[in-house]
């Protein structure tokens, strides 16, 4: 499947800890940057693939599941420490369920908000994936 978990650095201090995305992270320059917040416990988020853009999530606070399938292959991966993150890459529809109370999903994504670039029908996404294979 095309994704990637990424363990990011770590800097442990009994003040509290810091974890940094820098340059050499992730496999693209960054482009946008969003999160989401106040889900409530039963919302699903997500519903959608992405034709080219790359996202990079990190439970930045409390714990989501996220549930991929690229018509091949299913998984769910649950996010809930804020130095572990996600790499989705094109081709992959997800699914985020089950948040925590009070969790943040921040979002790092490689392309600009592009409409265009979002298949939000399964079917259509199963078609596009025969498409290009
Ligand atoms: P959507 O992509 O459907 O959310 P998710 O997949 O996370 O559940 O986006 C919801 C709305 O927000 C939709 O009207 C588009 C808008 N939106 C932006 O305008 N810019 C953005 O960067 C994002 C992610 C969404």
């Amino acid at each position: 499947m095309n994704i990637e978990r990424i363990d990011l650095p770590k800097i442990e201090d009994f003040r509290g800890n810091i974890s940094v995305i820098e340059k050499n992270i992730l496999p693209y320059e960054i482009k946008r940057v969003y999160y989401l917040y106040d889900v409530p416990s039963s919302a699903a988020r997500g519903g959608h693939a992405h034709k080219e853009q790359f996202e990079f999530l990190i439970p930045i606070s409390g714990s989501f599941d996220v549930v991929l399938n690229d018509t091949k292959e299913k998984r769910t991966i649950t996010l809930n420490k804020p130095n572990k993150g996600l790499l989705i890459k094109s081709n992959v529809w997800r699914e985020l369920e089950n948040f925590s109370s009070g969790s943040v999903c921040l979002v790092i994504s490689s392309g600009e908000y592009d409409e265009e670039d979002y298949i939000r029908e399964f079917d259509a996404f199963e078609a596009f994936v025969k498409a290009n294979s």
